[in-house]
């Protein structure tokens, strides 16, 4: 299987895409939420990239329905019902309905998707999940990092770094790497056991740490804790029929 992982987002080439498993990463927090909107009973998520958009989109699926949530700079969007931080997304408040979600830059990836492609939501909280689905479909494998602002983020490159172990030591699945799935691996290897430690000292972890959201980094880093698998399908996340 070619890894292929994308260390930042940014114009790909669609033909390197073609045909591939796409797993899209935003430990911090993006793919967190996702995950947790699921398992609280939201019939799914839809990502969206602009504010507008979101409330376009809430006006026609009808508000009784739907969960306006999102963040800029990490806090809550004037007016939307949720921010980013996995703990809001309760039963409550997200079960049976539809959750828009428009973050800074974890929702970005899916409004570019092609949506041909398997496109899997991947965090730490799902990452032994999402290995299983990948090396089941068999097919190549493109891992894309949300980052931060268009730069590289430790946490993201970390849980891709551990994805592709999981593939290679549980899936016991023969790899071929680009260079940066094999930095990926390297950064997974050599923190293995100091995850949380290394994602809450990361530029992220400690901002999201001085606005108030030190939990949230702590939830976000724990592993295999809500293993469901989210896939989009006609735009909307939704969890994969088991
Ligand atoms: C993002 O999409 O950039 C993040 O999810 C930001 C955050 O921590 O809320």
């Amino acid at each position: 299987m070619h890894v292929d992982l994308f260390l930042v987002p940014g114009p790909v080439n669609e033909e390197r895409l073609n045909g591939k498993t796409l797993v899209l990463v935003d430990v911090l927090r993006a793919s967190t939420t996702v995950c947790r909107s699921l398992t609280s009973g939201a019939k799914a998520v839809i990502p969206v990239e602009r504010l507008d958009e979101a409330a376009e989109l809430r006006a026609k699926l009808g508000p009784q329905d739907t969960i306006l949530g999102g963040e800029r700079r990490g806090i809550k969007i004037d007016n939307f019902d949720l921010g980013n931080s996995p703990f809001e997304y309760t039963e409550e408040r997200v079960g049976s309905k539809t959750v828009i979600l428009t973050t800074s830059n974890g929702t970005r990836g899916y409004t570019k998707a092609n949506p041909t492609n398997l496109i899997i939501t991947c965090g730490l909280v799902n990452v032994s999940r999402v290995a299983r689905k990948v090396a089941e479909t068999g097919k190549d494998l493109a891992i894309l990092c949300a980052g931060e602002e268009g730069d590289f983020s430790i946490e993201d490159t970390l849980c891709g770094g551990m994805l592709i172990h999981k593939l290679k030591e549980v899936e016991k699945i023969e790899l071929k790497l680009n260079d940066a799935a094999s930095l990926a691996l390297l950064l997974y290897r050599s923190n293995s056991d100091t995850l949380k430690r290394t994602i809450a000292n990361g530029e992220h972890g400690r901002y999201l740490a001085e606005i108030g959201f030190a939990s949230d980094v702590e939830a976000a880093s724990d592993v295999d804790s809500i293993p469901v698998l989210p896939i989009l399908k006609d735009r909307r996340i939704v969890l994969e029929e088991s």
